[in-house]
């Protein structure tokens, strides 16, 4: 018997319970963008769809993660939990060690959908071990911290890159190594080192190939920023004690949705990318992602490379820029309100909330917030939403909204597939290979010269002429 079978079928029946599915609000958007005018783009939306589902635009190599939702197996998934259980069992702290696309989902999912003070809880409150991270950055000061704050505790590092060569997470995992696992056999180090690579290939693999670690494979066809339903997300995310299969029904519902044929009723991904292109083609040059649940930031941290990375070449793509509200009404709030009219905003909005907290009455109402009590926060931040959509469209700036039904895993899987694929096809739509990232290596050649990395001598006299002329 096909266990894995057996398991899909009940992803399907938990699919058939789920009548909500994530809603794209665009009404917003039609003082803006006339009907005519996404019709006039049908040609252009289908020919991307053909393009990216028959695999033959630019970058196709790198769409394996197109049906990844529907073709997860149950062992796959199965061993993802036997290691993640182990780890949870056994550590107090999971440190992942990733840059990129190879750290950006993991963190996004788990802050979206953990307690926001989860470190500050005591152990016995906290669900499973602290998830932190390393090798996003070059701060010895954060390294240092985060050195300290592992003593005495039982440490299991999770390291992630694709390429296995990345400068940023190999200096992480060398100083981490020496430091908490300086001493440990290689027999010791596979109880506390797992490693997500390349399944053939890189510094990492072979590393990994001669202490014995265990490793988990980054697909050959997926690209680090549409990775995080892969190991390199679901790991570390299942050890934060989320339910990643809820997490991939999620993703599998949306894909489902998305690659069935174009209809008249266009999918939210398809509505998406065409509000995004026909925008960008009427000058609006950066697109605002606002979250009004502070949980939702590194949603937008991973949004932000996912569009970035993907549509910001040969002098083409749409800003992308994050605000977290009503936290930026107050700063940002002005510029976006009255500043160039460029600006777009797509508002990631939940039909509810985990918690709600009443505001007390005081009679004696010195605040003048006396009208709100007895009213729950989450109505007061629901018309903050609607105040703040109708303020932004009055001033100029046309919003899409973004609806998703609850802080669940599901939703963040639907979310997260929503915007990978609206992502490609806004990319094809606009000329450009949205799997590549050529303009990512001029930082790092000047900064192999500059720290004299064997092989770049050349850059090196080139660099130091330059600024010693310039
Ligand atoms: O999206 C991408 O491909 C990049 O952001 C990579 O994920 C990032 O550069 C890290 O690469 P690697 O996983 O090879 O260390």
């Amino acid at each position: 018997m096909d266990i894995s079978f057996v398991r899909c079928k009940n992803i399907e029946a938990f699919l058939r319970k789920r009548a909500k599915m994530l809603k794209l609000g665009d009404h917003l958007t039609d003082a803006f963008i006339s009907e005519h005018e996404r019709e006039q783009m049908k040609a252009q939306l289908s020919l991307a769809r053909d393009l990216l589902d028959h695999k033959k635009c630019p970058g196709a190599e790198y769409t394996g993660w197109l049906e990844l939702p529907l073709s997860v197996s149950e062992a796959e998934l199965s061993e993802i939990e036997r290691v993640a259980s182990d780890i949870r069992d056994n550590f107090d702290i999971l440190i992942v060690v990733g840059i990129g696309g190879s750290y950006l989902g993991a963190r996004a999912v788990i802050e979206a959908l953990s307690h926001h003070f989860m470190a500050h809880l005591p152990a016995g409150k906290r669900n499973g071990p602290l998830v932190l991270f390393a090798g996003h950055q070059i701060s010895p000061d954060y390294m240092h911290d985060l050195l300290e704050v592992t003593r005495g505790k039982r440490v299991a590092l999770n390291v992630i890159s694709k390429s296995g060569t990345t400068t940023e997470p190999a200096i992480a995992f060398r100083i981490l190594r020496e430091q908490l696992f300086g001493d440990l056999t290689d027999q010791a180090l596979r109880e506390c080192v797992f490693i997500t690579t390349d399944r053939s290939k890189g510094a990492l693999k072979q590393f990994a190939r001669e202490t014995g670690l265990t490793t988990f494979d980054i697909p050959d066809d997926i690209g680090g920023r549409y990775s995080v339903l892969t190991p390199v997300g679901i790991l570390p995310i299942a050890v934060a004690g989320i339910d990643i299969r809820g997490l991939i029904a999620g993703a599998r519902a949306e894909c489902s949705r998305c690659l069935a044929p174009l209809s008249e009723d266009w999918t939210p991904a398809d509505r998406y990318a065409v509000n995004r292109m026909i925008l960008l083609r009427k000058g609006y040059k950066a697109e605002i992602l606002a979250s009004y649940e502070p949980s939702m930031r590194f949603v937008t941290e991973w949004w932000k490379q996912l569009f970035g990375e993907s549509e910001g070449k040969d002098g083409r793509g749409l800003v992308p820029i994050g605000v977290d509200f009503t936290t930026d009404l107050h700063s940002l709030g002005q510029l976006i309100q009255e500043g160039p009219r460029i600006l777009f905003e797509t508002v990631i909005r939940f039909e509810k909330t985990r918690h709600d907290v009443m505001i007390p009455s005081d009679s004696r109402d010195i605040d003048q917030l006396e009208y709100l009590a007895g009213s729950g926060m989450a109505e007061v931040n629901e018309q903050a939403v609607l105040g703040t959509a109708l303020a932004h469209t009055s001033g100029g700036v046309p919003n899409i909204e973004i609806v998703l039904e609850e802080r669940s895993a599901f939703c963040l899987g639907e979310l997260i597939y929503f915007f990978e694929r609206a992502c490609a096809l806004s990319g094809i739509m606009n000329g450009v290979n949205p799997f590549n990232q050529p303009g990512v290596e001029a930082y790092k050649r000047n900064m192999f010269a500059l720290m004299g990395k064997p092989g770049f001598e050349w850059l090196r006299a080139e660099l130091t002429n330059h600024s010693v002329t310039s």
